[in-house]
């Protein structure tokens, strides 16, 4: 079973993984994630990559199909996996097409009002990915998971999180009508209520269809 994860920036797309891919036995598969390892380990796929990155743009469709197609074939992903982020336009979905067979489109509906507050107050420990909001912190710097240092994502900030919304409309939106006419969009509302709740909505439905 291949699922993809839908949303704008700070919908709750990576909260939302966690839980599904620990549920259901699926790799988490998140472009942004193996962008933002390329940068730390300086790879050259993390330097072009952290330019498009850091402006809230999206890293060319040539290296982002091409990085997916190649994790598919990873033995973890043989039974299916979980896609966070890709696809992220009408491009990159004809090419996953191409190479994947897709189940599910879980797409996580969300008021634009709530994303600003949650991007730019995130912070994300370094070591194990958890996030967290600074206003539940309490002044802590590290993850009361694994103790590792939190940060703040460089993309994180007014400027570059306009810009990643803006993104999202003009390329990402078109693809909830792309799922929709194919028959396997499930629609959720991302609300202020806690990410359990929203989980738990998204496993019901898809108890039933994974069984
Ligand atoms: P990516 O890493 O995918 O970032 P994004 O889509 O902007 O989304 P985020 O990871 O910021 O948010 P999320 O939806 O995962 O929300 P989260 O669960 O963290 O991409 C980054 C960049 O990489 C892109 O801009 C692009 O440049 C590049 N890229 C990636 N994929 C690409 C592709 N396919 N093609 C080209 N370029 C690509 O939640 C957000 C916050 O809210 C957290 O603090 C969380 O704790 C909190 N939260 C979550 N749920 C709740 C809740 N229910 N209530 C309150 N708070 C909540
Ligand atoms: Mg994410």
């Amino acid at each position: 079973m291949n699922i993809i994860l839908l949303g704008a920036p700070g919908a709750g797309k990576g909260t939302q993984a966690t839980k599904i891919s620990e549920r259901y036995r699926l790799p988490h598969i998140s472009t942004g994630d193996i962008f933002r390892a390329n940068i730390k380990n300086g790879t050259e796929i993390g330097l072009l990559a952290k330019s498009y990155i850091d402006k809230g743009e999206l890293v060319p469709d040539e290296v982002t199909c091409a990085i997916v197609k190649d994790r598919l074939t990873w033995e973890d992903a043989k039974d299916g996996c979980l896609l966070d982020g890709f696809p992220r336009n009408l491009f990159q979905a004809a090419e996953l097409d191409k190479f994947a067979k897709i189940d599910a489109v879980v797409n996580i509906n969300i008021d634009f009002s709530l994303l600003m507050d949650r991007l730019c107050g995130r912070r994300v420990c370094k070591e194990c990915g958890e996030s967290y909001h600074v206003s539940t912190l309490n002044g802590a710097t590290v993850c009361s998971r694994c103790g590792g240092e939190l940060y703040q994502r460089k993309d994180d900030n007014p400027e570059t999180v306009k810009s990643r919304l803006e993104v999202y409309n003009e390329q990402t939106a078109p693809l909830i009508d792309y799922y929709t006419k194919r028959g396997i969009i499930l629609n959720f509302t991302g609300s202020e209520a806690p990410a359990d709740v929203l989980f738990a909505e998204i496993a019901a439905v898809l108890d039933k269809k994974i069984g």
